[in-house]
């Protein structure tokens, strides 16, 4: 492969002025699955609160937060009934104030998620559109429609709802109300003033109580064309139900919203946008800070693939100014631990075809170990998935029953669902829950699945273990806080065999991740800082990554 310099918008950033999510590690607290405090088996704020020492140790800057609001938890939490209060199964609103505070006492900044497509089919205000009626202005909040057919008995358009089925479930009265996803999750009308009041009202609650920024979760589903027009013969790209021009005005009044709090904060978008040019636009000075750049959680583990989804990344975000940012896990996703695993090592969402393929753990986690270096070491901000940090792996044999995800129910029972990424973490102990739950604790986890093998790889067991997953994220954390050449900024490719990837950051930074599968000669003139695997006689060993300093100056970035 040829070198070259890959620009980027922050070419010389002032280190003291550089707003810390252009460069900030984010970790993904998935609430119901991260710490039960109270010990009725479902992750809360007290367990979270008691294990923030943790996080803070992990080295990473700030947490974002998987809903944590009132929910009848139909699709875990992004069914949101009130959108200013905590369920009472993560605690009180009280206590999420002391755990934003404390979160700060602890350098750690809080993201909370914001879910603005739709609600609960309890939040009062969809309850209240059911009551009034065929034709009522409280239906104007959510899209109400007559159905088509002689006896209006289909639905007004063929959209299909994510989680399989279509989009519209059928009211008492005969009328029909669209959902993109579960029928519990109403879509909410954005041309509708109430609506955009009332969000402005809800991020401004939340910047009140102090948090740091926002997640917003399907960023690019909110406007819907005007008439909902069926899909099927639809040219006009991209679906009717997303990514339309209206929804860059609505992000342009959060960002005013948000600009007027003091210190900075940030949006970070969930967008599955594809183009790299369409997906940059919501990333334009006055709309949206960051968003999840997908591309990387996607791609085969190849050096192909992996340098051109980077080169593609940065060169959408320059034109902008926006920094990039990297993930390789989330709570909607396969865990990379196994995707690296199989022979088909690529992402996408018809999970249902890869379920239950052979998985090599053992090379998943060398794999996963390798590319936590290469990650951590890109330009831009990177997102740690609660458990990466000790090379936790997807539980796929969980049994039927037990499976919450609402798209295994949806969709028949083909697709598995998301419940073997979301498992109770471990944290220490020889008998499960392994720490997850206060001992005699009154009920079991919410998903009773961890695997045996979890033991050695909890927290506690893994903490001071020379080699293990979680010290290799703990010293890669804070190598990236004291090297001025990581986080946001330039990078350059250096010349490598294709299936090497080898790139250099300001101040000596050098970054090479073997991918294929003879090992290769680690550059000379270097010293190690840190590798994800044992080198062999001086040489880089395959799925394995270093991180290195050099010792001649270069005058290239
Ligand atoms: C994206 C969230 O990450 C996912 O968990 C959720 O099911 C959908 N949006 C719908 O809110």
């Amino acid at each position: 492969m040829h070198g070259g310099r890959v620009p980027t918008s922050e070419d010389a950033q002032d280190q003291a002025t550089t707003p810390w999510w252009r460069s900030a590690v984010i970790y993904q607290v998935y609430p119901r699955s991260f710490a039960d405090g109270n010990g009725d088996g479902t992750g809360d704020i007290a367990g979270l609160r008691s294990r923030l020492g943790h996080l803070a140790g992990l080295g990473v800057d700030a947490l974002w937060l998987s809903p944590w609001y009132v929910s009848p938890l139909a699709d875990g939490g992004y069914d949101v009934a009130d959108y200013r209060d905590i369920d009472p199964a993560f605690g009180t609103l009280d206590e999420a104030e002391a755990l934003i505070r404390e979160a700060h006492t602890l350098g750690l900044r809080v993201v909370v998620d914001l879910v603005p497509n739709h609600c609960s089919e309890q939040h009062p205000w969809f309850q209240a559109a059911l009551t009034a009626g065929p034709g009522a202005p409280e239906r104007e909040l959510f899209h109400f429609r007559a159905g088509r057919g002689e006896n209006g008995e289909q639905p007004p358009n063929d959209w299909p709802s994510h989680f399989g089925g279509p989009a519209w479930s059928r009211t008492a009265d005969g009328s029909w109300y669209l959902h993109m996803f579960a029928p519990e999750q109403p879509d909410w009308n954005w041309e509708n003033p109430e609506v955009r009041a009332e969000f402005l009202s809800v991020l401004r609650f939340w910047l009140d109580l102090g948090v740091d920024g926002f997640r917003i979760d399907v960023t690019d589903h909110l406007v819907k064309e005007d008439g909902l027009p069926d899909a099927a013969g639809h040219h006009h790209r991209p679906h009717p139900w997303r990514d339309q021009e209206g929804v860059h005005e609505i992000y342009r009044s959060w960002r005013k919203v948000l600009d007027s709090y003091p210190g900075d904060r940030a949006f970070v978008a969930e967008l599955w946008e594809q183009d790299p040019q369409r997906f940059a636009r919501y990333l334009r000075q006055d709309e949206l800070h960051t968003a999840f750049n997908f591309p990387l959680l996607r791609s085969p583990w190849s050096a192909a693939g992996f340098r051109a989804v980077i080169d593609a990344t940065l060169a959408a975000h320059a034109p902008v100014g926006a920094p990039a940012t990297w993930v390789l896990s989330n709570h909607d996703t396969t865990r990379h631990v196994t995707r690296y695993g199989r022979a088909d090592t690529s992402y996408d969402f018809d999970r249902a075809a890869r379920h239950g393929l052979p998985v090599d753990l053992v090379l998943g986690t060398r794999r996963a170990r390798a590319a936590a270096l290469l990650m951590l070491a890109l330009p831009g901000s990177a997102y740690v998935y609660q458990g990466d940090e000790l090379g936790l792996w997807e539980v796929e044999d969980i049994p039927d029953h037990l499976r919450q995800d609402p798209t295994w129910l949806r969709s028949g029972g083909v697709d598995r669902g998301r419940d073997g990424c979301r498992v109770p973490l471990p944290w220490e102990g020889e008998e499960q829950p392994f720490g997850f739950s206060p001992e005699r604790a009154s009920a079991a986890p919410w998903l009773d699945v961890q695997p045996d093998g979890w033991r050695e790889l909890s927290v506690a067991a893994q903490t001071g273990a020379p080699g293990s997953h979680l010290e290799l994220y703990r010293r890669a954390l804070r190598l990236r806080r004291t090297l001025p050449g990581l986080g946001d900024g330039p990078m350059r490719w250096q010349d490598s065999t294709p299936e090497v990837l080898d790139f250099t950051r300001p101040d000596g930074f050098r970054c090479v991740v073997n991918l294929g599968p003879e090992p290769t000669p680690v550059p000379a003139e270097a010293t190690v800082l840190l590798a994800s695997g044992e080198l062999v006689d001086g040489a880089l060993p395959p799925d394995t990554a270093v991180w290195l300093r050099e010792l001649r100056e270069r005058r290239d970035l």
